[in-house]
């Protein structure tokens, strides 16, 4: 696969293509070119872990973790709030501590921001490649620990005297997989971590995860939907019925028709949609409430495909197929296929799509997956394929957005190719959730830990706030709080006003700032109380 797309997973932001750039990525580099930000290393260990079975052969080595921080607001005594880099650079979380919730927070207390590099992403690999023996450091539980050791040993260059934990409050925040990461550190090492933000957090994982699509079956305009789902419901009729010579030119109305894996062919046309782990423009996980961080490439999709005032040699593209469902023309199809030629197949430039497994809409090359180069997509499909599952997959019943080929065997076979066995490791044949689920799952609880989520967010079944969940209840100690028409974790977007934001994140932003706030108060106040009983006893 020479196409080289976005690894979609739980990341927030969509673009790290070398093809053409989708629109959003002109956004990122706006946002990068904010504050110059020194970038710090932090000498890590590799193994926190040396009793575990799991880690050998140990080693005592350590490498150099990235971090950057921001003292603009900073008073010494002021909280440390530390952003959790999860599955991507220090350098494109930078606008969380610019102007987003670590911005806001940091001005509203006084506090110091800091943005940790996770391990095995940007640059702070342990070891020199990410062959499945380098990569047995990288699980959730050697990263959570990071945050605690990082949290209790760094020594920030320019900073007089100790911010250390846990002396100093450190409040974690995380959205996404650092969402989660961030609700396991403050659960796991509590007596360090002062408290934390979880935001579109997955505790909960499964492992294929129809309801991905959820939202957008549920939430984006209506008949753009419904003609997807007839058109998909129409090419699996094709497919479940051998109709090989229909399915063929089913393909060639998508430009596609070299294309030969039908899985990777119900891939490419979902990508406007968003395909298992990649796509190459954004979709519905990459709208935002802020044009400076959004994508309308979704809108785009949706209305192109719903348009009513099409030209005539593309409306008459909806009854070419009609011979094969008894008369019945496929709605919008010519609307569709014309907006991935137009859109989509530019993105591969050789326009060589197949060509035995080795163009760009093929994923069936097995030595593509194989190259064990350091890299944030290699790394993130290694932590998929051992705990996080979460598989992109048609839903099991109901209408579709995607067909029904792409099913949990499509992602476990990239898994199985990327990982072969080692001398040292080897990959679970499916991902071990309970690696995710053991830290509550569902019943996730600690003190001083807040769970945020949006509810138009394709993650948010995974969340605290998932449809599967119970009903929940907030309290100072386990608050929570779902954004009505927010997605994935928009809450950490800020443009340094508050009062300018719309209103269901200005609200979602007083929030977090005042239960932040509390905590930091009932600290103060119990540790005044601490000094009085102690001058008592003297
Ligand atoms: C790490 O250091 C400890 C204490 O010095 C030692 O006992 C252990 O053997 C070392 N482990 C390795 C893998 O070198
Ligand atoms: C830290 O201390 C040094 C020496 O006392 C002083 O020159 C410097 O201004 C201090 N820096 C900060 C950020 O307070
Ligand atoms: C379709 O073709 C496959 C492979 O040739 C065969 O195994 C299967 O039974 C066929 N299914 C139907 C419904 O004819
Ligand atoms: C179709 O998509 C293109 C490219 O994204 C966009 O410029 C155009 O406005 C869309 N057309 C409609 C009818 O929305
Ligand atoms: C429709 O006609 C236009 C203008 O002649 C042409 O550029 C386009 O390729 C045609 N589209 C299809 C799907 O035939
Ligand atoms: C598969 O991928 C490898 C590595 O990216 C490449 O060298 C090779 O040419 C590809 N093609 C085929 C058909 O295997
Ligand atoms: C949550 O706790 C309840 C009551 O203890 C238990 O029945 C349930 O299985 C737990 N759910 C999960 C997902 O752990
Ligand atoms: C900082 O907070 C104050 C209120 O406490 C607010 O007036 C001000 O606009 C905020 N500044 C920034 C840059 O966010």
């Amino acid at each position: 696969m020479l196409f080289s797309a976005v690894v979609a997973g739980l990341i927030g932001l969509a673009c790290a293509s070398p093809a053409p750039k989708p629109a959003s990525e002109t956004n990122l580099a706006r946002r990068q070119s904010g504050p110059n930000y020194p970038v710090y290393t932090f000498d890590q260990l590799i193994d926190h872990f040396p009793d575990s079975d799991r880690y050998t052969p140990h080693t005592n080595d350590t490498f150099k973790q990235r971090y950057v921080y921001d003292s603009t607001y900073y008073k010494p005594g002021g909280p440390i709030f530390l952003y959790i880099g999860g599955e991507t650079s220090v350098e494109s979380r930078l606008e969380n501590i610019e102007s987003g919730i670590i911005q806001i927070l940091m001005n509203a207390t006084n506090g110091l921001g800091i943005i940790l590099e996770n391990r095995y992403y940007g640059d702070s690999y342990p070891l020199p490649g990410s062959t499945t023996d380098e990569l047995r450091f990288l699980t959730t539980e050697q990263t959570i620990a990071d945050n605690a050791y990082f949290a209790q040993h760094v020594q920030l260059p320019g900073i007089n005297g100790s911010i250390n934990a846990p002396d100093t409050p450190w409040i974690l925040y995380g959205g996404s997989l650092a969402g989660a990461q961030t609700a396991f550190s403050v659960k796991t090492y509590g007596d360090i971590l002062y408290g934390g933000i979880a935001a579109s957090a997955p505790i909960h994982v499964v492992l294929g995860y129809s309801e991905w699509y959820a939202p957008i079956q549920k939430f984006a305009p209506q008949d753009c939907v419904a003609s997807i789902n007839a058109i998909i419901d129409k090419m699996d009729y094709l497919i479940s019925t051998n109709n090989t010579a229909a399915i063929q030119e089913l393909k060639s109305i998508f430009g596609l028709g070299s294309l030969g894996d039908i899985r990777d062919f119900a891939m490419t046309i979902a990508f406007p949609l968003g395909g298992p782990m990649n796509y190459p423009t954004n979709t519905w996980q990459e709208l935002n409430w802020s044009p400076l961080y959004g994508s309308n490439d979704f809108w785009n999709f949706c209305n192109n495909v719903s348009d009513i005032n099409a030209p005539a040699n593309i409306t008459a593209v909806d009854n070419q197929l009609a011979k094969y469902t008894n008369g019945e023309p496929w709605t919008n199809l010519g609307n569709y296929a014309n907006y991935v030629k137009q859109i989509v197949l530019p993105y591969c430039t050789s326009g060589d799509y197949d060509s035995t497994n080795d163009g760009c809409f093929s994923t069936q090359n097995v030595s593509y997956w194989a190259d064990t180069t350091n890299s944030g997509g290699r790394s993130y499909l290694y932590s998929t394929c051992i705990e996080q599952g979460a598989y992109q997959v048609a839903p099991p019943s109901g209408p579709s957005l995607v067909s029904r080929v792409l099913q949990v065997d499509y992602t476990q076979q990239w898994c199985t190719w990327a990982f072969p066995a080692g001398e040292y490791n080897t990959i679970p044949s499916t991902p071990d959730l309970t690696q995710y689920t053991k830290y509550g799952d569902f019943n996730f609880s600690a003190p001083r830990l807040a769970f945020i989520d949006g509810n138009q967010d394709v993650w948010l079944d995974l969340c605290y706030h998932s449809n599967d969940a119970p009903a929940r209840y907030s309290s100072d100690l386990h608050p929570e709080h779902l954004i009505a028409g927010a997605g994935h974790h928009w809450d950490s977007y800020g443009i340094k006003d508050i009062p300018a934001e719309p209103q269901f994140i200005r609200n979602a932003h007083y929030w977090e700032i005042r239960t932040v706030q509390k905590w930091l108060r009932s600290r103060q106040s119990s540790s005044k109380r601490d000094q009085v009983v102690k001058g008592r006893e003297l």
